[in-house]
């Protein structure tokens, strides 16, 4: 007998009790079921709100550090109706992101995230698009210098005008901001385009102040509501505005790309977007359909590769000159270990490891700026079964890097500037395996070499020239630390004098 004749030979009665049957047996398995996978602990949450009334939405890494206290290093949060496990200290955050990889290593797309990427590029993208985007970055990265001589010199090329910006200010206090972000921009623009701007190009000045203006906006408290209730999409009016900013960026981009594609020669790569192009005709030419080397896969990486790396590197940078400023004591053994290892010659990426000082003094900066405090929302892959609870396939975590960067189990004295937590007790530079500032395991920064190598080839010029103070009137106590949140924790507005020192 076949299942329909089964199912016609039952009277109706029969069939309607045995389907109510069978959908309660499934309920109470699923609930059953439940009820024996242990979720993380956390808050109880309201229903539609969740935690909403215990989070600030505009510290929400200040709020989750202070809950992982009270809950522990695996915990859930709701934000609104969304379910996000965070993991706090460096123990938990290693074991999840390089123990566990695979299962913690997909990206979860916030829906502002996905209407300024649609999926596409290597920031917010997953499956065989992020593999293969992340793959050929690193690899054009590497072929044009992150690493090598080539980007050094670039670096160098780069340092040589921005201490000549800093030097037309004659000592008197400026805001660093701006030279620090041109700066920044231009090692990326001559990576991916082969070429800089000049400081003075209206175009290149609009698009530095586009890119900070998305980073301050996808970092504002509208924002994070709209990500928690996207149905909010035409009330929030900052949404309206970031995807404003970035719809001009990409026509800007898409300019300097047809001028690339114009003057394209097969014979020489004069950046990523050339390589990219060139990658894109040769899948075209082998016959290869639906190839990942597209126009909006180039569009989108490019975009990520300028906003996650201009604005960090140049906060880093304002952090460290700020300290710098700060703590006059700290600047002053800087300066001296530079006279005495480089004198006044050009510092070089090879001079690094005879400078034990200054790079643990670079460190400390990186630690105590923490500048992104809860790395990018992360995303099971999969069912995991982590430390004893069960984290549903697709839920979004947050590797709290302030947790990590923080940790009092593992730094002598987390919440102060101390470069001795990266010193022996010779003086020798000690590597400390909770420094993770790039976050760690699959999703690990893409650019971490590049940013070492830009961060301290441009501290170090900057201090070889210049004595960083307070402004006049100023006194370094009321220097203040405390940091502006958007997607990054910057320096809050200040201006400081950078005084030559021959
Ligand atoms: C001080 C400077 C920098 C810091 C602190 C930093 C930090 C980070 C962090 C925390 C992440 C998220 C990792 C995660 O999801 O777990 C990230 C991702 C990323 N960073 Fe950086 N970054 C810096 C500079 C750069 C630079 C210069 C570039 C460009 C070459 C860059 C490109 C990227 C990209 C493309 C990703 C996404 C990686 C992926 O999803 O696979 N970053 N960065």
């Amino acid at each position: 007998m076949s299942l329909q004749d089964f199912l016609l030979s039952l009277g109706p009665s029969t069939l309607m009790g045995s389907v109510a049957l069978l959908l309660l047996l499934c309920l109470v398995s699923r609930s059953f079921g439940r009820a024996t996978r242990r979720e993380p602990p956390g808050p109880r949450a309201l229903p539609l709100l969740g935690n909403l009334l215990q989070l600030d939405l505009s510290r929400p890494h200040q709020t989750l550090y202070q809950l992982s206290k009270k809950y522990g290093p695996v915990f859930k949060v709701h934000f609104g109706p969304r379910k996000v496990v965070v993991l706090a200290g460096h123990k938990m955050v290693k074991e999840a992101l390089v123990g566990n990889a695979e299962q913690f290593g997909d990206r979860d797309i916030s829906p502002i995230f996905y209407d300024m990427n649609q999926g596409h590029g290597i920031l917010f993208s997953n499956g065989e698009t992020w593999k293969e985007m992340r793959r050929f970055a690193l690899s054009t990265l590497r072929d044009f210098g992150m690493g090598k001589r080539m980007i050094e010199d670039k670096i160098a090329e780069e340092c040589n005008y921005l201490i000549q910006k800093f030097e037309d200010h004659e000592g008197r206090a400026f805001d660093t901001s701006r030279l620090a972000n041109y700066a920044t921009s231009n090692i990326i623009s001559s990576i991916v385009y082969g070429s800089r701007f000049d400081y003075d190009d209206p175009r290149f000045i609009n698009m530095v102040n586009r890119a900070n203006e998305v980073i301050r906006l996808t970092g504002s408290a509208p924002i994070q509501l709209y990500n928690i209730f996207p149905g909010l999409a035409n009330w929030i009016k900052n949404r309206q505005l970031l995807l404003k900013q970035v719809a001009m960026n990409f026509r800007d981009m898409t300019d300097l790309i047809q001028q690339l594609k114009d003057t394209l020669n097969p014979g020489v790569c004069r950046g990523f977007v050339d390589c990219f192009l060139l990658r894109k005709q040769k899948e075209a030419d082998s016959g290869v359909i639906d190839s990942l080397y597209n126009e909006k896969n180039l569009l989108y990486s490019l975009s990520n590769l300028f906003g996650a790396g201009t604005d960090t590197t140049a906060t880093t940078l304002r952090w460290g000159l700020l300290l710098m400023a700060k703590y006059p004591g700290i600047q002053d053994q800087v300066q001296q270990e530079l006279s005495m290892v480089v004198g006044n010659r050009r510092v070089c990426v090879e001079d690094r490891k005879n400078l034990p000082y200054v790079d643990a003094v670079i460190h400390e900066i990186q630690r105590l700026g923490n500048i992104v405090p809860m790395a990018v929302p992360h995303k099971t892959a999969r069912d995991v079964e982590f430390r004893g609870y069960f984290i549903e396939k697709g839920t979004t975590v947050f590797p709290l890097l302030t947790s990590v960067l923080y940790d009092e189990n593992e730094w002598e004295t987390p919440h102060t500037f101390n470069p001795s937590h990266f010193l022996d007790k010779d003086g020798k530079f000690i590597k400390r395996d909770a420094f993770m500032p790039f976050s760690a395991g699959r999703r690990l920064c893409l650019g971490e070499g590049l940013a070492k190598m830009e961060i301290f080839l441009f501290f170090t010029s900057l201090l070889q020239q210049f004595r960083f103070t307070p402004p006049p009137g100023v006194g370094e106590d009321e220097l203040d630390l405390t940091p502006v949140v958007g997607f990054t924790l910057s320096p809050s507005p200040h201006k400081l004098c950078a005084i030559p020192r021959q």
